[in-house]
């Protein structure tokens, strides 16, 4: 069992220690057991009705909040009070796989005004009017990897990888292009990526693959500062290194910060999204017949799976009352986001993937408040093009294994399928 999820709950008097399967009380289990309504959310759901802000004691020892329902979560995420900033005193580290490393911290773990003044950098290059231009473009990619898929090579049981023929290389060819990174090395990405999102991974080992990915981008910032392209890297060189606004290491960070969010996360949700469908073909039907369905379908996906189940985390900078609950200056809280997502004061029937639900998109699978997930525009497109893709071109795709032998990722710090083996 990994150092994550040896996360558990100190004993109280009042009740046994809640201990989730897994035994990390964010963790939640494979999607199989999610299908099951009787599944651990009821965990989550005894936290939020009997304790709903509780101690957690962290891998190491030291504990911190755990806050599980929607409108607290929502209420710390929205107060700039509760800090970023892993080198903030009290911040929970513990258990996180990035570390605080200021020489490669990126404005993700900032407070403002820094973090005010470098996402505005980025802003514009991720809001819905430009990513909706890209759409015929993130279109055109998804067609071509399905051409391909149609034509790979089956393994044993007769079945493709969903996750390499498709979930992977959309986010991963799109943000690829945006960055102006050569799609040729996207290979040496996912590699490196994946350790860094691993919690198996030993720190020696994730230490050295950060080294390497800073290595790489070292070499590719520089060589656009020669050159800078029409992307992201080379409008960044151009309008803000030029200019003395930022430094070449801070581009580097910007690289390394956007590709690591845009390359792991939309992917383990298009494999879970895809699987979900397989799952229920009532579902799969109902946008097959009306597309229309499919944005908030897509949102309701983002809710039901709720990826990130790892935080995201803060340390209080005042003492602070949440619900009535005093957070003391110093103290850490950790933000259970599939628990405020799958909150029945919010979401009625909660536990049921509901494709039609009328306020899904009142989920904070993207966050809220000022970090809220830069990328969301792009994620919300590339699912909804490869849902409406894969529902028209693979009407019959089904897992070719049972779903117990999926491998689901209950090691890395973002869920989703290790791999996904279909058929058609
Ligand atoms: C389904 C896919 C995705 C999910 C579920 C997701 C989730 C999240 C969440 C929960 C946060 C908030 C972190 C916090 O409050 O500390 C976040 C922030 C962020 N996300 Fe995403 N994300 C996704 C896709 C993407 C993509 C495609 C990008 C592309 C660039 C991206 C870039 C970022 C960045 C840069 C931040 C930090 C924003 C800030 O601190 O101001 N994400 N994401």
């Amino acid at each position: 069992m990994s150092e994550m999820n040896e996360m558990t709950l100190p004993t109280t008097p009042a009740r046994p220690p809640v201990q989730p399967s897994g035994g990390c009380p964010f963790d939640l289990p494979p999607v199989s057991a999610l299908f099951n309504r009787e599944g651990p959310h009821t965990e989550f759901a005894t936290l939020r009705t009997e304790e709903p802000i509780s101690k957690i004691t962290l891998p190491d020892g030291s504990w911190a909040w755990l806050v599980t329902r929607h409108s607290d979560v929502r209420a710390v995420l929205g107060d700039t009070r509760f800090s970023s900033d892993t080198t903030v005193h009290g911040y929970p580290l513990s258990g996180m796989t990035a570390g605080p490393n200021p020489q490669n911290r990126s404005f993700v773990h900032m407070d403002p005004p820094e973090h005010t003044r470098l996402r505005r950098m980025v802003t514009r290059e991720f809001m819905v009017k430009r990513i909706e231009a890209l759409r015929p473009e993130i279109q055109r990619i998804t067609e071509e990897l399905c051409d391909r898929m149609e034509h790979a090579e089956r393994d044993a049981h007769g079945g493709v990888d969903f996750v390499e023929a498709l979930a992977l290389p959309v986010p991963s060819l799109v943000i690829s292009l945006l960055l102006g990174v050569p799609y040729d090395d996207h290979d040496i990405f996912q590699q490196l990526t994946g350790k860094l999102l691993s919690r198996t991974v030993p720190n020696d080992e994730r230490e050295a693959a950060r080294r390497e990915l800073f290595a790489y981008l070292d070499r590719l910032v520089t060589s656009k500062e020669a050159d800078p392209g029409d992307d992201i890297l080379g409008r960044l060189i151009i309008e803000q290194q030029r200019t003395g606004e930022i430094t070449h290491d801070e581009v580097l960070v910007f690289a390394a910060a956007l590709l690591i969010a845009g390359h792991e996360t939309t992917a383990n949700m298009i494999g879970l999204s895809a699987l979900s469908l397989m799952h229920d073909q009532e579902s799969a039907d109902r946008l097959r017949e009306d597309p229309s369905l499919i944005r908030g379908a897509v949102e309701e996906l983002l809710r039901f799976h709720s990826i990130v189940r790892n935080g995201p985390r803060r340390a209080a900078t005042a003492d602070i009352e949440i619900d009535g609950h005093l957070i003391r200056a110093g103290e850490g809280v950790v933000v259970a986001v599939p628990s405020a997502n799958h909150d029945e004061s919010v979401f009625a029937d909660a536990d049921r993937l509901d494709v039609c639900r009328p306020n899904a998109q009142h989920h904070v699978a993207f966050g809220y408040g000022i970090h809220q997930c830069l990328g969301q525009a792009l994620a919300r497109v590339e699912l909804q093009v490869v849902i409406d893709t894969l529902l028209r071109r693979f009407p019959t795709m089904r897992p070719a294994v049972p779903i117990e032998e999926i491998p689901f990722r209950t090691d890395m710090t973002i869920y989703g399928c290790h791999a996904l083996p279909v058929t058609w």
